[in-house]
């Protein structure tokens, strides 16, 4: 049983400060901007969604800093599960590693159901019409999200043969979502009417809080970048700087196509899955909205890779420390991937991405990235006082401001989310906990460093 910090593993440092960039931008652009933002205008903060996205922006930023700080002094893991076990106990560790599993699923599913409008919209262009009922979730009238099943069973098998995630495929993938971004903005902003900005507040300032909960998601992935401190050339400086860089770019884009797509046309009419193409369609531009569809649905199937292959290694990870059962660690002989546990994140992926409304899911993966966030922070602290010795290559500046900001502004977003989505959590953490009491308490032990020799930096 692992129960003491793993000694850094002698890796080949291969990532710059470029490379990690790019994996960050690779996690974060998505569903987020390509999906959710012509929903959130529509239903939630109209075009001051400008502001919900600075605030996502904002909270991103400050927890990037504490997760900058846990990942430069324990490089060699990059779950807020291990971090959890180190500092506070436990109890607490599971409950991480629970809700940190259940995040990576409902982003993979939120993911993979938003893909299904850029498809069916690529399809249409061709002439293809694929049956309703087989393109939305019973909520919407339809059996199942078919595309999104599919695309996630596609993933999971991929996954399970050990393709590892090539850095020219990933820099490809980056290079055209970027581009397919800077080509809507080019080509959409000559049409945009000021008129349509008016009200710019429609919701009032609530919805500007609301909405920043929902976009929240579209930040998701910066925290991935944490857990490539391994792998990173001079991690003290590249991967702080890399997580502000991925976030300075995505926030300039996420602003611009915010803007744009409320400019031109009303954000009462935005409230489509592929807002990005539908806007292009509208004002005839066919040929540029079937770039952005085709670039969309490459991209998305990317950050849907990302974040199964991240579930299932939450999940080895926890069997390996007999928090689960430990069979799901098992790891195929040739191709040294956890198969159980991608098959078992892609399995529940794939019945949340057919089954359920696309702005819940994303929802409720933001509930648990924002406890979780919230607890990185707390941890940032905790972790000072219990371990003042800690070598810190990164130390968030202002004392302990930062982190208690992080706190608090994790709990505003947290406070906006609708009770629908928080009762759904709820439930995950009952699952959680009756897995924890009937096997967790039994099997896991309490985290101890042997001796003084453990703690990083002595
Ligand atoms: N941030 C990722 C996306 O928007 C999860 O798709």
């Amino acid at each position: 049983m692992q129960n003491q910090l793993p000694k850094g593993k002698e890796h080949e440092k291969t990532l710059g400060l470029f490379d990690l960039s790019i994996l960050g931008i690779g996690a974060i652009i998505g569903t987020g901007i390509l999906v959710l933002t012509g929903i959130v205008a529509a239903e939630d903060s109209g075009p001051a969604i400008v502001f919900s996205f600075l605030i996502a922006a904002l909270a991103s930023g400050l927890i990037g800093l504490c997760y900058s700080e846990l990942t430069t002094s324990l490089p060699n893991s990059g779950s807020a599960f291990y971090y959890a076990w180190v500092s506070i106990g436990k109890f607490m560790a599971f409950l991480a590693g629970w809700t940190l599993i259940g995040v990576y699923v409902t982003t993979t599913a939120t993911v993979a159901n938003g893909w299904t409008g850029y498809v069916q919209s690529f399809l249409e262009v061709l002439g293809i019409n694929l049956p309703h009922k087989l393109l939305v979730n019973p909520a919407a009238g339809g059996y199942v999200n078919l595309p999104a099943v599919l695309m996630i069973l596609f993933m999971t098998i991929i996954l399970t043969r050990g393709t590892s995630e090539s850095k020219f495929v990933n820099n490809f993938l980056v290079g055209v979502k970027i581009f397919i971004i800077i080509l809507f903005i080019a080509v959409s902003a000559q049409h945009i009417n000021p008129a349509n900005w008016h009200p710019f507040l429609p919701y009032g300032y609530k919805g500007i809080f609301t909405g920043a909960s929902a976009v929240f998601f579209s930040f998701l992935g910066f925290d991935a970048l944490a857990t490539s401190a391994e792998d990173a050339k001079d991690v003290d400086k590249n991967i702080p700087r890399a997580i502000i860089l991925c976030l300075v770019i995505s926030t300039a884009l996420y602003i611009l196509v915010s803007l744009v797509m409320t400019g031109v046309i009303s954000y009462k009419d935005l409230n489509v899955s592929e807002a990005m193409s539908y806007v292009l369609l509208s004002k005839g531009h066919k040929y540029v909205a079937e770039i952005v569809s085709i670039g969309a649905v490459l991209g998305i199937m990317a950050v849907v890779f990302a974040f199964i292959y991240a579930g299932s290694n939450i999940m080895k990870s926890m069997s390996r420390s007999a928090f689960l059962p430990q069979g799901l660690a098992k790891v195929n002989d040739k191709t040294q991937s956890p198969n159980r546990a991608i098959w078992l994140v892609g399995l529940l992926s794939a019945i949340l991405a057919g089954e359920f409304d696309l702005h819940y899911l994303a929802l409720i993966a933001n509930i648990g990235s924002l406890v979780v966030f919230a607890l990185i922070s707390l941890i940032v602290i905790i972790l000072r006082y219990r371990y003042p010795e800690l070598k810190r290559p990164f130390k968030v500046p202002f004392g302990n401001v930062i982190p208690v900001l992080s706190v608090l502004i994790c709990i505003v977003l947290l406070v906006s989310i609708s009770l629908n989505a928080w009762l759904t959590y709820l439930l995950w953490l009952v699952v959680g906990l009756i897995v924890y009491f009937c096997y967790s308490l039994r099997h896991a032990n309490e985290f101890n460093f042997k001796d003084e020799s453990d703690i990083p930096g002595n």
